[in-house]
């Protein structure tokens, strides 16, 4: 598949056939996005691949006990349908301390709460691991789909999985062979999101 056929036809996918998937091309998947940029080329990204369906039950049931808690309505299906896929990912972001970290601290500390916070370059090299690791999936003919709903149970996730700050749990990406007949969906008009400065 070529990168623009990939980039074009990923979607998120949410339906996966029971067939297990090797874990020798998840780590294939892994060693291939890891090309993705970071910012410092930090690469500041961890991966624990989950397999154990008894942990990843454990891990929905805790995303709908803490849902109901806090809503008091059952959670959506987008939150908790990650445990029937066979393999599911918990990509975790390490810290990233840049080079302007520190000065920044001692020169502006408001100027620094923008940049690590709001501007968040460690987030955003996680990120970018994450899309290679969606379009990887995918040209490999397996599917995925990027999740942070589940993370209302960010703290009892963690604890499960054994995350300890200062890494931070950033998402969720179960992936399978997908279920034929899943939609994609629509795009805004190139328009919409450019703006053109000569
Ligand atoms: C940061 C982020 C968080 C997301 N969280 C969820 C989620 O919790 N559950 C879900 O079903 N999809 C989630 N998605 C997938 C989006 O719903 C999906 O990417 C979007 O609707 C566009 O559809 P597509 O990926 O099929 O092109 C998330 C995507 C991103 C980038």
């Amino acid at each position: 598949m070529d990168i623009i056929e990939a980039v074009k036809t990923r979607k998120s996918i949410r339906k996966y056939e029971r067939e297990d998937v090797d874990l020798n091309l998840i780590k294939k998947i892994i060693e291939i996005s890891v090309n993705s940029p970071s910012g410092g080329n930090a690469q500041n990204w961890f991966t624990y691949i989950i397999k154990n369906k008894d942990i990843l039950n454990r891990m929905r049931s805790e995303v709908e006990t803490v849902y109901k808690k806090v809503t008091g309505k059952d959670a959506p299906g987008v939150y908790a349908f990650f445990n029937e896929a066979p393999v599911v990912l918990a990509v975790v972001q390490k810290p990233y301390i840049g080079s302007l970290d520190d000065i920044l601290e001692k020169a502006d500390k408001n100027r620094n709460y923008e940049r690590k916070f709001i501007v968040n370059p460690g987030l955003q090299g996680v990120s970018s691991f994450i899309t290679h690791i969606l379009l990887v999936a995918h040209n490999e003919g397996l599917g995925a789909c990027w999740m942070t709903g589940p993370l209302i149970a960010k703290p009892e996730i963690e604890s499960m999985l054994g995350v300890k700050k200062p890494d931070n749990l950033v998402a969720l990406i179960p992936i399978g062979k997908p279920v034929a007949r899943q939609s994609k969906s629509s795009r805004m008009d190139v328009g919409e999101v450019i703006k053109i400065i000569e």
